[in-house]
């Protein structure tokens, strides 16, 4: 939760109208919400009430409405909607825009910026946005969100993607207010950063995933071995980060314990998944700890 973060001066800051008020969309609004920044409204898809919108006392709109009431309209919507999301407010705009039509997005003259909040993807599913004029980036904020009000934590990274100096400006800002860190990032590199934050992330929850069920073969309760593993967890990500790698690693595998690594594969034998599990750790971490042994050198 956001809820001590003290606001910042937010003079410059732009206004921000986030399309799908869920598990990220709606920690991202929590955040700036506390950080002063102005949200004109949360989109949802008809536009109407929403729990989290209620929560944060903001109004509502739909996501066409949304290019007309903020300077930045951040699409947090699931990767896969993104782009028909996109086509879909680009022929809008496209619609608008034609002679005959409407008012362009009353009481804002120029268009605003939209962003998507996925790491994986970079600009291309927002280049319907573009064609249609408007500067678009992707912003991947490098924390999970396990629900609307988890909120941005400070200090984490903030990867933005844009071919607009303005847009990176623009979210320059709101990533200050946030007290977060901007890493630009090239289009080409995104997925690599993605699967990086996906091992870290979703790869911690699947190793403790498979230690559980090997704890539990011990007899150990489902509760029992999360609390066994909290601290053991905790414990070596901080050496990691203290120390750095290799300094921090520790184990049989670092030390080159190898009838201990023989006997855990043995003991691993009748589950194939965690035994792969287990060696793939293994060789990963091997090669950065270990130097390489004598018979595996190419002039043995
Ligand atoms: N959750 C995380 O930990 C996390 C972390 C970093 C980045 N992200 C990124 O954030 C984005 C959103 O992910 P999420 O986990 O927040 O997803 P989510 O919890 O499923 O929320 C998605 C939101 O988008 C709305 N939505 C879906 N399709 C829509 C459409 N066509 N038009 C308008 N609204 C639509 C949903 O509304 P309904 O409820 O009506 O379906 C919901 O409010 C993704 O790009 C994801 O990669 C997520």
């Amino acid at each position: 939760m956001t809820g001590s973060r003290r606001p910042r001066p937010t003079t410059g800051v732009p206004s921000v109208v986030i399309v799908g008020p869920g598990r990220a969309g709606g920690s991202l609004a929590t955040s700036l919400v506390a950080a002063g920044v102005s949200i004109p409204a949360l989109a949802t898809r008809d536009g109407l009430r929403h729990p989290v919108a209620d929560e944060l006392g903001l109004a509502t709109c739909t996501p066409g409405d949304a290019l007309g009431l903020a300077e930045v309209v951040v699409l947090a919507v699931p990767d896969d909607a993104i782009s028909g999301l996109a086509r879909g407010l680009a022929g809008r705009l496209t619609r608008r825009t034609e002679p005959t039509g409407a008012a362009d997005q009353p009481g804002r003259e120029s268009r605003p910026l939209v962003a998507h909040l996925s790491g994986a993807l970079g600009l291309a599913p927002l280049r319907p946005l573009a064609v249609a004029g408007l500067a678009t980036a992707a912003w991947h904020v490098l924390q999970a969100f396990p629900s609307p009000d988890t909120g941005v934590r400070a200090g984490v990274v903030h990867a933005v993607t844009t071919e607009v100096p303005a847009a990176r400006a623009s979210l320059a800002r709101l990533v200050a207010a946030l007290d977060g860190r901007l890493l630009d990032l090239a289009d080409a590199d995104r997925a690599r950063y993605h699967a990086a934050a996906v091992i870290a992330a979703n790869g911690t929850a699947g190793v403790m995933v498979a230690a559980s069920r090997l704890l539990e073969a011990c007899g150990l309760s489902s509760s029992e071995t999360l609390a066994a593993l909290d601290p053991l967890v905790d414990s070596a990500r901080e050496a990691v980060v203290r120390a750095g790698i290799p300094g921090g690693l520790t184990g049989p595998w670092v030390r080159g314990d190898r009838g201990t690594v023989e006997r855990h594969r043995a003991a691993l034998a009748g589950q194939a998944d965690v035994l792969a599990l287990y060696d793939a750790l293994a060789r990963v971490v091997g090669q950065v700890a270990l130097p390489p042994s004598p018979e595996s050198s190419p002039d043995a």
